[in-house]
């Protein structure tokens, strides 16, 4: 199984290489690898990661080459279908205007996008989205795997179901063994080449553990590694990352401040933002956003929840809805509709053209075609849950998570189909 394409490189110059995918150049940071002009090697997310052997890349590119301009014409075909757009109501239609003519699209433009009403409307929005998705980023589709490794927390989020007080959940913590058995299965078997480590906020992997799990999964798998470990000391992400972690993933859940520390009992907004801020100047590829559908949320606190994740300069977008869990104080919240989740995704496209955008795992669970809809409305990333069986189903932020029932070989095989059929192409190139 492959979810990369092997990469020639044709020069190096200092910390970078260039690398060359079917005639697209690429500039790529070496510092996890060496390697010399003439090796293929994976890339992700803008890192070389992991050499292979020629006669090994060169059968791949073969096998890549028919499929990757098949699945180009086939999403391009899907994004210049000739829809409709009959019916848009005047303000919609001059958004498109502004939009074509190259004009800012300000506040009032979008959040007369978020309260979008009529079909047509809304059908012309998504599908925009996903033409300026095809446009800026081409067909690519991330695919990464995420493990969850311990479902403690000390934290007491009013909407998570693994929260330190909720006292039905059966707790798990993987051991050195079952993560490093989990990470070989995921990467030598199902061929994962970027793995998500996450976790409550566990002090029960301390500061040492973790730099032990990241320097082994680095060293025996050569993945690259992102970790969702929460909130920890930037001096202990700094020790995180010259381990050989490269991406973290920490969302600020929401802009609103007085929501934040209402959700979050104890915790200042500010100081998770400054959190994210030192992600990024240690050098981590930062995935951030938000929740939706919180207590009290306003359409301009959506907005500034997509404006903050963009000042925060993403790597991804990853936001989804809440789904609320019956052991939780927000048991009885009113849940978001589809159409809504649709237009923050698309909106999120129209406000940043060149971040990946992440259907995250709450999306695919409130419905069945949500993850297609999404990445018809301006996604372009997907998350495999790749956590081992016995212990998915109890990393219960959230009831029936998508993926909980399904085997990991499985997931793959469905993912690999919807995105075939949407002719996308399971790589990280073209960002
Ligand atoms: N529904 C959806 N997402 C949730 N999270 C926590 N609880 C829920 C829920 N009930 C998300 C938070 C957190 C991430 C790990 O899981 O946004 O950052
Ligand atoms: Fe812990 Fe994160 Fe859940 Fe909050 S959202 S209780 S920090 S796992």
């Amino acid at each position: 199984m492959c979810y990369a394409i092997p990469a020639k490189v044709i020069d190096i110059k200092g910390r970078f290489a260039i690398v060359d995918y079917f005639g697209e150049k690429r500039k790529v940071v070496r510092d996890l690898l060496s390697f010399s002009v003439g090796d293929y090697v994976y890339v992700q997310a803008g890192m070389a990661i992991r050499k292979i052997p020629k006669n090994q890349a060169e059968e791949l590119l073969r096998i890549w080459k028919g499929l990757f301009v098949k699945l180009k014409e086939q999403d391009e075909k899907i994004v210049n279908a000739d829809y409709a757009n009959k019916g848009l109501s005047t303000s919609f239609n001059n958004i498109l205007d502004k939009l074509n003519s190259h004009k800012r699209l300000d506040r009032q433009d979008y959040l007369e996008l978020l309260s979008l009403q009529g079909s047509s409307d809304m059908e012309a929005f998504f599908n925009t989205a996903n033409k300026l998705r095809n446009i800026n980023l081409s067909n690519s589709c991330c695919i990464h795997g995420i493990i969850e490794l311990s479902n403690f927390c000390k934290n007491n989020c009013l909407y998570c179901g693994i929260r330190r007080d909720n006292e039905k959940i059966k707790r798990y913590r993987m051991s050195m063994e079952e993560i490093d058995k989990a990470v070989d299965y995921a990467v030598n078997k199902r061929g994962f080449k970027v793995l998500v480590l996450q976790s409550g906020e566990d002090d029960f992997y301390t500061k040492e553990k973790i730099i032990e799990i990241i320097r082994l999964v680095r060293k025996k798998y050569q993945v690259l590694i992102f970790i969702s470990l929460g909130e920890r000391d930037a001096g202990d992400y700094q020790a995180f990352y010259a381990a050989g972690a490269r991406g973290a993933l920490l969302r600020f859940e929401t802009s609103n401040p007085k929501i934040y520390s209402r959700m979050r009992p104890g915790k200042k907004l500010e100081d998770r933002v400054n959190l994210i801020k030192a992600l990024r100047k240690i050098g981590y590829l930062v995935a951030t956003g938000f929740l939706l559908g919180l207590p009290k949320e306003s359409d301009k606190d959506i907005l500034n929840n997509i404006l903050l994740t963009k000042r925060l300069k993403p790597e991804m977008y990853s936001f989804g809805p809440l789904i609320t869990h019956p052991d939780t104080p927000l048991a009885n919240l009113r849940k978001l509709t589809l159409e809504k989740i649709l237009k923050v995704v698309a909106l999120a496209r129209f406000i940043d053209r060149k971040s990946r955008l992440l259907v995250t795992t709450a999306l695919e669970t409130i419905d069945e075609d949500a993850k297609e809809k999404a990445l018809l409305s301006g996604a372009n990333s997907l998350m495999i849950n790749a956590t081992p069986d016995k212990y998915r189903k109890l990393y219960d932020i959230y009831p029936s998570r998508a993926g909980c029932n399904v085997t990991i070989e499985e997931q793959i095989a469905r993912n690999l189909k919807l995105l075939y059929r949407l002719g996308r192409a399971p790589t990280d190139l073209g960002a």
